[in-house]
């Protein structure tokens, strides 16, 4: 199907640390860091989220060795790009200078996941030879920020990655369990003279602990589940890089599937929760740095919104 010929990040300039919160809300670094491990976030300020995503397109393109003329297919996970339409994927087609089909994919947190799906069937049907499949997202834009119990949690940036023909990806699967109430980002109300729905600030708004619990057991079921499609075994995947919202989801996790730590590759320290970009900004954070070797067994694993899960093994 496909192998992932490059990886790519964007995050904003402007960094804030958990103390710089605390000046205006009444929170503490204490608080934050030992309930989720984030220390710090970039946050967008002059940036738009198109800037971001193009800065890593560009980037991975040229790490791929490829043009964007050679491009055959866009895909962009996002909660919400710079226009409703049209779509943030067509937006950074325009920007990066390619001219092949470009679609956003929706599952928030897991959309990466969810894009990587969607590309493996374009693969399989032999429609395409090289995708870029984007995730970005500016949540500090989505954020109540009198809400302390959700402003903390989050931050802004994008990955990317340019797929190529291979057989890399060994397994991958979706899972979505549609509720509003748990987790959402309601829509902005237009300006029609014959609404009478009510105007919604799109602000959002989590119930934490809920989403805590189906983090942890969703994350040991799909990680299972896809090594099981795989044929192999738990422990002898050599990372886990899983969608970075809090570290206390990410070790209990860990500790219920018996995997060490060090497997688990974890950026929430100094990003916060960057939605469905978190796996691939970690990952080419792990693979600039020479983390990952040639046959290296990976798998990726999110959940978000939706709800939705997602999950798969990678031969690296
Ligand atoms: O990508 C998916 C996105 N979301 C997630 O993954 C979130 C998953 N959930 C979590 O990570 C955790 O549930 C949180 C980190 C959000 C919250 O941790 P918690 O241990 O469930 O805390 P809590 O909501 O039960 O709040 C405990 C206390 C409350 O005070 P009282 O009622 O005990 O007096 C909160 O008001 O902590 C208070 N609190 C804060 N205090 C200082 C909530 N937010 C803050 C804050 N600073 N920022």
């Amino acid at each position: 199907m496909f192998k992932i010929l490059s990886t790519a990040s964007a995050l904003p300039k402007c960094r804030k640390t958990n103390d710089d919160l605390s000046t205006f809300l009444d929170t503490s670094d204490e608080w934050i860091s030992q309930r989720t491990g984030i220390r710090e976030r970039a946050v967008c300020t002059d940036e738009t989220l198109t800037d971001l995503l193009t800065q890593a397109a560009d980037q991975a393109l040229e790490r791929a060795g490829i043009t964007a003329q050679e491009l055959d297919l866009i895909l962009c996970a996002t909660i919400r790009g710079d226009y409703i339409t049209p779509s943030q994927a067509c937006v950074i087609q325009k920007e990066i200078g390619a001219s092949c089909p470009a679609m956003d994919i929706s599952a928030a947190c897991t959309g990466f996941i969810y894009a990587l799906d969607v590309a493996a069937g374009y693969f399989a049907r032999k429609k395409v030879k090289k995708v870029l499949v984007l995730a970005g997202d500016c949540m500090t834009r989505m954020m109540d920020w009198s809400d302390r119990s959700t402003c903390v949690l989050f931050g802004d940036g994008a990955g990317a990655v340019v797929l190529g023909e291979g057989e890399n990806l060994m397994a991958i699967q979706l899972t979505a369990n549609g509720n509003v109430d748990v987790l959402n980002i309601p829509h902005v109300g237009g300006d029609s003279p014959f609404d009478k729905l009510p105007k919604n600030q799109s602000y959002l708004s989590m119930n934490g602990k809920e989403v805590y619990k189906f983090a942890v057991s969703s994350m040991y079921r799909d990680v299972q589940i896809v090594c099981d499609q795989a044929g192999v075994k738990v422990e002898d995947v050599d990372w886990i890089v899983p969608h970075q919202a809090n570290l206390r989801i990410i070790e209990a996790a860990a500790h219920k599937l018996k995997v060490s730590g060090e497997k688990c590759l974890t950026g929430i320290e100094n990003l916060g929760n960057t939605s469905a970009a978190s796996i691939p900004i970690v990952l080419d954070r792990a693979n600039t740095e020479g983390k990952f070797k040639a046959g290296d067994l990976l798998v990726l694993t999110a959940f978000g919104a939706g709800l939705t899960t997602g999950a798969c093994v990678l031969r690296w």
